[in-house]
């Protein structure tokens, strides 16, 4: 097994407090089984403000590049609010995204039996879900030109952005979604707004041409506004959906509020060739960094995550699923997720998933 390089991007608010649970993980896998991994801790966001004036310094991008995959904390924090757009922490992690190309954002979202009670949906419109979207990271509206404020003949200010997708980039999502849903329960559902953007009738008509090489998955498309509202609905009635950069950011988070804890729910930014970043979906939440009572869940099933699509080590990124699912079984949960019971720190639940750990490798 040749060693892997990980570049560890802590970034802001709770991102070093669970990255530090991360690093745990990542230690117990290298002595507990002889997992070959080297990390290189880099900043970025509001750390790579502080250290270099820019979000996303010249040597951290350097140290991405030469890793094997990235592991991300969160960005962002109101101390670097006032900052011009460019220099704030969310330019660090829009322009990392861009690039290392990594342009297949997965975002799954699944409920976790123990937690069941912990959604705000009845439990049998959610018990059993599991739900991957799959998010186009690196075009659209996000980095569509032209964009800007400009000011009017009559002096009133204009704000514009613009929505573009071009072939090769609704291809290569939709590439990667078939492909995910191949390995899944074979139900594919693009998500679009066809009735009204030019771009969205693109959209659909190449998902629609991809969609002869995988006669096996069952297509299916659907408008965004009704989208968002099957996924409260119904939401079991999804496998895999894709979608645009934006309408992704959106249902996303809608999908991870289903499971009752965004705290649980890790992400992966793929590449064409597997290399990816691996970062839990919550933000860097400033209102409770430094109390160590963030869920470090998400960050240690990211690392799952990256051990399986980028280090091919599928076996390790089970263990770790199982480490997690026993903890939950013996009771562990950090604050979002107790429903007002006893609560335990963001070490303690690190140290109980690495607990769990060993005892698989006995
Ligand atoms: C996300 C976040 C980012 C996004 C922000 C922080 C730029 O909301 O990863 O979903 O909009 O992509
Ligand atoms: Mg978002």
């Amino acid at each position: 097994m040749s060693m892997k390089k990980i570049a560890i991007l802590s970034g802001d608010g709770i991102g070093p407090e669970i990255v530090a649970e991360a690093i745990k993980l990542l230690d117990c896998l290298k002595h507990n089984f002889g997992f070959d991994v080297e990390l290189e801790s880099a900043a970025i966001g509001g750390a790579g403000y502080d250290q270099d004036g820019d979000p996303l310094p010249e040597s951290t991008l350097t140290i991405c590049q030469q890793a094997d995959a990235v592991l991300l904390g969160a960005v962002g924090g109101p101390a670097y609010e006032g900052l011009e757009r460019e220099l704030r922490p969310e330019r660090g992690l829009l322009r990392i995204r861009a690039e290392l190309e990594l342009f297949s954002n997965l975002r799954p979202a699944m409920l976790y039996p123990q937690l069941a009670s912990a959604s705000s949906l009845k439990d049998e419109i959610v018990s059993g879900l599991d739900i991957m979207i799959v998010r186009e990271l690196t075009g659209g509206i996000y980095f569509g030109q032209p964009r800007g404020i400009r000011e009017l003949d009559n002096g009133e200010k204009q704000g514009f952005n613009t929505l573009v997708y071009a072939e090769y980039e609704i291809e290569r999502i939709g590439r990667s979604a078939f492909d995910i849903a191949m390995l899944r329960n074979k139900k594919l559902c693009s998500v679009d707004k066809a009735n009204v953007l030019e771009v969205s009738e693109l959209w659909r008509e190449v998902m629609n041409r991809l969609s002869t090489d995988y006669p096996e998955v069952e297509l299916s498309h659907m408008y965004v506004d009704n989208a968002s509202m099957q996924l409260v609905r119904a939401p079991k009635q999804f496998d895999v959906m894709v979608t645009t950069n934006m309408f992704g950011d959106i249902l996303s988070d809608t999908a991870a509020m289903l499971t009752g804890s965004i705290g649980m729910l890790p992400s992966a930014s793929l590449d064409s060739n597997g290399k990816g970043m691996y970062e839990p979906i919550h933000g860097s939440a400033p209102d409770i960094a430094g109390k160590s009572i963030a869920n470090p869940l998400a960050t240690l099933l990211s690392v799952a995550m990256m051990l399986r699509y980028s280090l091919g080590e599928a076996e390790l990124a089970n263990l770790i699923d199982v480490a997690v699912g026993n903890v939950l079984n013996q009771g562990f949960r950090t604050a979002d997720i107790a429903d007002g019971a006893n609560s335990v720190s963001t070490a303690e639940m690190g140290d109980a998933v690495v607990a769990a750990m060993r005892v698989q490798s006995n």
